[in-house]
């Protein structure tokens, strides 16, 4: 069985007052509401702010990960950050192949392939992010899109690296516009990525969990998690209101 994962990508927002309320209103309210016991919860804070956000968490169940790393070890790559830094900072995971990276920063297949092996070289959980264009979903192509980018990510790893990957469908198109794929059109996709984990390794079927991201909100969520293959979400907007969020949190613990 695989415990529900919640994830909130904060982007680029916050400043060190917000995140200061944000973090003590979401860890009260998982502690009352006793929600780690059913849903592992993580934020994505931009990294600036990893260092405030684990200490603000300490002794909480609540994760901290980064939005992004550089695919090199140390050394002269002005303005990145390594998975070694991020590692030592207290990050848990860190997302790879964000499609707003992918679009906006030149993340090809191959530089995400080398972010997720430099991330597992150095013990961090790669949340591998996929998903379709309208376009691409248009022309009927969104299962060959999600598993061209799986199949490139994962090529050079191992059946044990595999299981430690967690992965999230984002349809490039559901991403802040509001608009959220159906939980047919999301399950679609997750059975379809499932099967091609299923490919490597029976252990990463079974464990490996699959987050659906874009546009999630308190009232598409539990629809979304009822699905077989949908274990949790990646949340962007949602994930700036501790409300929201838990109310998120909470129906994930209830799927
Ligand atoms: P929204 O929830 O704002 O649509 O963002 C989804 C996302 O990109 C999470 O990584």
């Amino acid at each position: 069985m695989r415990k529900a994962l919640v994830a909130g990508n904060w982007k680029m927002n916050g400043r060190a007052k917000q995140n200061g309320e944000l973090i003590s209103s979401l860890l009260s309210g998982l502690e009352q509401q006793a929600l780690t016991e059913s849903v592992d919860v993580m934020v994505f804070p931009p990294s600036v702010y990893v260092s405030q956000v684990k200490a603000l968490a300490e002794g909480s169940p609540l994760g901290v990960g980064a939005q992004d790393l550089c695919e090199h070890a140390d050394g002269a790559f002005t303005g990145e950050l390594s998975a070694g830094m991020l590692s030592d900072c207290g990050c848990a995971a860190v997302l790879v192949g964000h499609s707003e990276r992918r679009a906006m920063f030149g993340d090809t297949e191959a530089r995400v392939a080398a972010k997720v092996s430099a991330a597992l070289e150095q013990g961090l959980v790669p949340v591998l992010c996929l998903g379709e264009t309208l376009e691409e979903r248009d022309a009927g192509e969104t299962l060959k899109c999600v598993e061209a980018q799986f199949e490139s990510a994962v090529a050079g790893l191992e059946a044990g690296q595999i299981e430690q990957l967690v992965l999230a469908y984002e349809p490039v198109w559901a991403i802040g516009t509001g608009r959220t794929a159906t939980p047919q059109q999301a399950q679609e996709v997750h059975a379809h990525l499932r099967g091609l984990l299923a490919g490597k390794s029976a252990e990463a079927a079974a464990t490996v969990r699959i987050l659906y991201g874009g546009s999630v909100n308190a009232k598409n969520a539990s629809e979304l998690f009822a699905q077989p293959d949908i274990d949790g979400g990646l949340v962007g907007g949602a994930s700036l209101k501790a409300n929201d969020f838990l109310a998120i949190c909470q129906a994930a613990a209830s799927s």
